[in-house]
C-alpha cells in the first residue's frame, strides 16, 4: 500500500542448494519488518513440519523501486520457499497471497486488504486470492473476485495440493445500521445549542461550542454523528479503506456508521494529521465522512492547529516523507469545544471567574487565525438551571432531527452538483454571491449587523452560507430575513479577543 493505493508485488524465491553458506537474503527495498520476515517464515515452516531448504535462499521483491513495508509478505515468501522445495506441486502463478505468519505457522491478519481487493476487482484477468481468515469480514464486501481464507500454513498447503476443504469468501451485502446509542433526547435545555448543532449538521458547517464545565458540550458533540445523514455505500467504503490501512477494522466488515473521533489535546501532530514511519492515516482521516471532535480546543498544540488548516480547506491531507508522499481523504465536520477562560467560569452568573483579563485574552487568542477562520457557527452554552436539569420531559429524538437534516442535504446535493460540491459550507465567495440572494429587508439586517458587530467580509460570507442552510432546513426556496437573523446569532460575539 502507498496511502490507499495498492500495488502488486511479485515475490521471487531462488534456492542455491550448492552454496556452502546457508542463509536467506531479502532484496528489493524491504523495510525492517520485511527483513524480520526471514525469522518468522523460517520458524513457521519448521513448526508446521515442513522442510527448510539447505543452501543459499535469495528472495527478490519486485518491482524494486517501490518500498515494501509491513508483514503481509510473510505468506508469499513462505509459499515461494515451499514451491522451491516442491512441497507445493501445482502451478501457483494464478494466485495472490496475503498474510503475516506466526511462529507456529498460523496465518495472521494484515492491514489494507479492502483497498487491495477493490483495486483487484477492477482488473479483467483476476488471480484467485488467499487471505487470512481474520480478514474475511472486510473481504466479503467485494464482489467479483475469487477468494479463500486460510488459518495456517499447513491448511494452505493442503488447500493448494487439493487435499483440504476450501473456505471461499462469500460476498455479503453490507449491512447499514445506524444505531443511535446516545440520543439527542437525553439533552435537557440547551435549545439554542441543539438548534445550532442541527444547522451545522445540515450544511456540514464547522462548529465551536463554548461554555462552562459540565454544561453539556461533550454530551452534545458526541450526539452529532447520529443526526448526520446515513452513509452511502460509497462513503462507507471510502471510510472503511482508511480503517483497513490503519488496521483499525477489528474484524468488522464495513464502517457503516459515521465515525466520531476525539483525540486528546496532548496528541502529537503525527497522531492527528497522519504520518510516522509507515505514513499511517491520522485522526483527521479516521474522521473522514464523520465528526472530528477537538475538546478543550485552546489546549491543543499550536503546530497541530496550524497543520489542520490545509485539510480543513481541501478535505484531504498529503503526508510527505523521505521516500514517498501519500494522500488520504480527510473530509470531516469539525466540532470543537472550549471553556470561556482557563478557570472555566468567565461569564457565568453564579460562579466567579478567577482569571485575569490577560489570561482570558491569551486563552481565547490561541485559536484565532487558522481554526477560527474555518468555523461557521459559534455557540455559547450557558450553565443549566436546576429547573431545566430536573425537567424529565424528553426532547426531540436524533432520528427526527436527522430526517430534517437529510432533507436539507438533498436540496444542497441538487443545487451544488454542477459545482462538484456537496454542502453549503463548501461554497466560496464567488459562489455565495451567485447563489445567496437577499431581499431588501435582509440586506438592511445584514448591514446593521456588520456595523454593530464590526464583522469582516469573511464573517459576512459565513453568515450567508449559514442562512442558506437554515432556509434549506425549512424547505424555503428564498432566504428570508429570519434566516439571516438566526445566522447572525451564530457569529462570535466577543470580537475583542
Ligand atoms: N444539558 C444537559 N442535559 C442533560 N445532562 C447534562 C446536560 N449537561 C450536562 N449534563 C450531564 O453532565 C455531564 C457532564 O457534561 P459534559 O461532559 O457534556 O460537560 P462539558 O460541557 O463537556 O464539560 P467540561 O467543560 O468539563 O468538559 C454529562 O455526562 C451529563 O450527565
Ligand atoms: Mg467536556
Amino acid at each position: 500500500m502507498i496511502g490507499l493505493n495498492a500495488y502488486r508485488i511479485v515475490v521471487e524465491v531462488d534456492v542455491d542448494k550448492k552454496a556452502v553458506i546457508h542463509d536467506v537474503d531479502i532484496v528489493g527495498l524491504g523495510d525492517t519488518v520485511v527483513k524480520e520476515s526471514k525469522k518468522r517464515v523460517k520458524s513457521a515452516l519448521k513448526n508446521s513440519g515442513f522442510p527448510f531448504p539447505r543452501g543459499r535462499i535469495t528472495i527478490n521483491l519486485a518491482p524494486s523501486d517501490i518500498k515494501k513495508e509491513g508483514s503481509y509478505l510473510d505468506l508469499p515468501m513462505a509459499v515461494g520457499i515451499l514451491k522451491a522445495s516442491e512441497v507445493i506441486q501445482r502451478d501457483i502463478s494464478n494466485y495472490l497471497f496475503f498474510g503475516e505468519l506466526g511462529l507456529d505457522g498460523s496465518v495472521r491478519k494484515i492491514r489494507g486488504v479492502l483497498p487491495a481487493l477493490l483495486r483487484l476487482s477492477e482488473e479483467s484477468e483476476k488471480p484467485a486470492v488467499i487471505l487470512p481468515a481474520s480478514n474475511e469480514a472486510e473481504a466479503s464486501i467485494i464482489q467479483n473476485i475469487e477468494a479463500y481464507t486460510v488459518r495456517s500454513l499447513s491448511e494452505l498447503v493442503a488447500f493448494l495440493n487439493g487435499s483440504a476443504q476450501k473456505y471461499p469468501i462469500v460476498h455479503k451485502e453490507p449491512e447499514f445500521k445506524h444505531s443511535i446509542v446516545e440520543d439527542f433526547s437525553d439533552i435537557r435545555g440547551q435549545e439554542f445549542a441543539k438548534r445550532a448543532a442541527e444547522v451545522a449538521a445540515a450544511g456540514a458547517h464547522n462548529l465551536l461550542l463554548k461554555g462552562s464545565p459540565g454544561c453539556g458540550k461533550t454530551m452534545l458533540a458526541r450526539r452529532i454523528p447520529g443526526i448526520l445523514p446515513k452513509m452511502s455505500l460509497e462513503e462507507a467504503i471510502e471510510t472503511t479503506k482508511i480503517y483497513s490501512v490503519a488496521s483499525l477494522l477489528d474484524g468488522k466488515g464495513l464502517v457503516a456508521e459515521r465515525p466520531f473521533r476525539s483525540p486528546h489535546h496532548t496528541a502529537s501532530t503525527t497522531a492527528i494529521i497522519g504520518g510516522g514511519t509507515d505514513a499511517r492515516p491520522g485522526e483527521i482521516s479516521l474522521a473522514h465522512n464523520g465528526v472530528l471532535f477537538l475538546d478543550e480546543l485552546p489546549e491543543f498544540r499550536r503546530d497541530v492547529l496550524e497543520a489542520l488548516r490545509q485539510p480543513l480547506e481541501d478535505g484531504q491531507v498529503t503526508i510527505s516523507r523521505a521516500r514517498l508522499t501519500v494522500t488520504y481523504p480527510a473530509r470531516f465536520m469539525l466540532v470543537a469545544a472550549q471553556n470561556p477562560c482557563p478557570c472555566g467560569w468567565y461569564g457565568d452568573k453564579s460562579h466567579e471567574c478567577t482569571c485575569s483579563w490577560n489570561d482570558i485574552k491569551r486563552y481565547n487568542r490561541k485559536i484565532s487565525g487558522p481554526i477560527e477562520d474555518r468555523i461557521d457557527i459559534f455557540v455559547d452554552m450557558p450553565r443549566l438551571e436546576f429547573s431545566e436539569y430536573s425537567d424529565r420531559r424528553k426532547g426531540e429524538s436524533s432520528t427526527t432531527i436527522r430526517g430534517r437534516v437529510e432533507k436539507a442535504r438533498q436540496k444542497q446535493y441538487f443545487r451544488l452538483k454542477p459545482l462538484g460540491k456537496y454542502f453549503n459550507s463548501q461554497l466560496n465567495h464567488r459562489e455565495i454571491e451567485e447563489l445567496v440572494v437577499l431581499d431588501s429587508t435582509g440586506v438592511k439586517l445584514l448591514e446593521s449587523a456588520v456595523e454593530k458587530l464590526k464583522l469582516t467580509g469573511r464573517s459576512v460570507d459565513r453568515i450567508l452560507k449559514v442562512s442558506l442552510t437554515i432556509a434549506d432546513l425549512e424547505g424555503s426556496e428564498r432566504i428570508l430575513p429570519r434566516h439571516i437573523a438566526e445566522a447572525i446569532q451564530y457569529r462570535k460575539r466577543d470580537v475583542n479577543f
